[in-house]
């Protein structure tokens, strides 16, 4: 079957880490930036593991340094997203790595973004909303700081506030004063927990952050009772096959824990992550998991009404994709 052409729900992908080498390449030459330690021979990023992915995520990051770098890369990745079926999108968007926390730097780099939605929306029908990003290994003082920025910035197209990086770094707690800021300015709330950690970051992630949705989440497989609250607080896993496999997160698709957190209640999604990096697509997910677990048609409509019922969206935009659902 041709899963291409489905119509896709996306809630977790990273608008950085979604820029193909290519488009990063072109920045560097013009700015004279020297990254070409970040990529292989045929020109893909080239990382080891976790810690060094990381670290290659935040030299490409380095090249984005304009509001017009950031409508071109937009533009990119929802031409490259939309031509895999997804009609709705969000990506995680981290002011620590463009602009620098500054708030004032930080509305010209969305002003930009939602620009190239705009246009988006019209042309290529597909709707992005961004959650604005803390990253969790540069400590909580500096996630305090995106979540000012993400409280400043709140509005229809910014809806929530999120949490990615190194999940082996203190406590999900450390970071309740941000979550805390961002619920309060009326932001939805996410943070990448159970990636690396197992059931407890997952546990303190939803006790402590009071989030709706868990970025990853694969790690609540070893705790079955973990497992029934999630199901009874349906709290939504942003699940990322693809990205786990390639990350070593899993041992390999046979391994990973998608169908049997699905198969024990587990409201689960599906996305991509940061596709240039894992060197995939939402078709290929779909296809890998046709072919790993058997999913098909009818599977994949009920996961992406599971993701449009969380998105951080409001309701006239849930109903209008919705349409594009059927
Ligand atoms: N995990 C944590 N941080 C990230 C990831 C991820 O998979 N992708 C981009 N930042
Ligand atoms: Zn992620």
């Amino acid at each position: 079957m041709n899963f291409r052409d489905i119509p896709k729900v996306e809630l977790h992908t990273h608008l950085e880490g979604s820029a193909p080498p290519a488009f990063i390449a072109g920045l560097a030459r013009e700015k004279n930036i020297d990254i070409s330690g970040i990529f292989d021979a045929q020109g893909g990023y080239a990382f080891r593991d976790f810690d060094h992915f990381l670290q290659v995520y935040e030299a490409a990051c380095t090249t984005l340094q304009s509001p017009e770098d950031f409508r071109r890369l937009t533009l990119a990745v929802l031409e490259e997203t939309a031509a895999h079926g997804v009609v709705y999108m969000e990506t995680f968007v981290s002011p620590d790595f463009c602009g620098g926390g500054d708030v004032a730097a930080w509305r010209d780099y969305l002003a930009a973004m939602q620009d190239a939605a705009d246009e988006a929306e019209r042309t290529m029908g597909i709707t992005l909303r961004g959650i604005v990003t803390g990253i969790r290994h540069f400590g909580p003082d500096q996630c305090k700081i995106a979540a000012a920025c993400a409280a400043e910035t709140k509005g229809d197209f910014i809806t929530g506030f999120g949490m990615a990086g190194g999940e082996m770094v203190g406590r999900p707690g450390d970071y309740a004063y941000s979550f805390d800021m961002a619920r309060e300015a009326g932001l939805q709330l996410t943070a990448h927990a159970g990636e690396w950690g197992g059931p407890s970051m997952v546990a303190e992630t939803i006790r402590d952050l009071k989030v709706a949705r868990i970025g990853h989440g694969i790690g609540a497989i070893d705790d079955p009772k973990l497992m029934a609250e999630i199901a009874d607080k349906g709290i939504v896993l942003e699940v990322c096959p693809g990205s786990n496999v390639v990350l070593k997160a899993v041992s390999g698709w046979d391994a990973h824990p998608i169908a049997k957190l699905r198969d024990a209640g587990v409201p689960v999604t599906v996305s991509t992550d940061d596709p240039p990096f894992f060197h995939t697509t939402m078709t290929d997910e779909y296809d890998m998991l046709a072919k790993t677990f058997g999913w098909g048609a009818d599977d994949f409509r009920a996961l992406n009404k599971i993701a449009l019922d969380a998105a951080f969206c409001d309701d006239e935009t849930r109903a209008r994709v919705a349409k594009r659902l059927e």
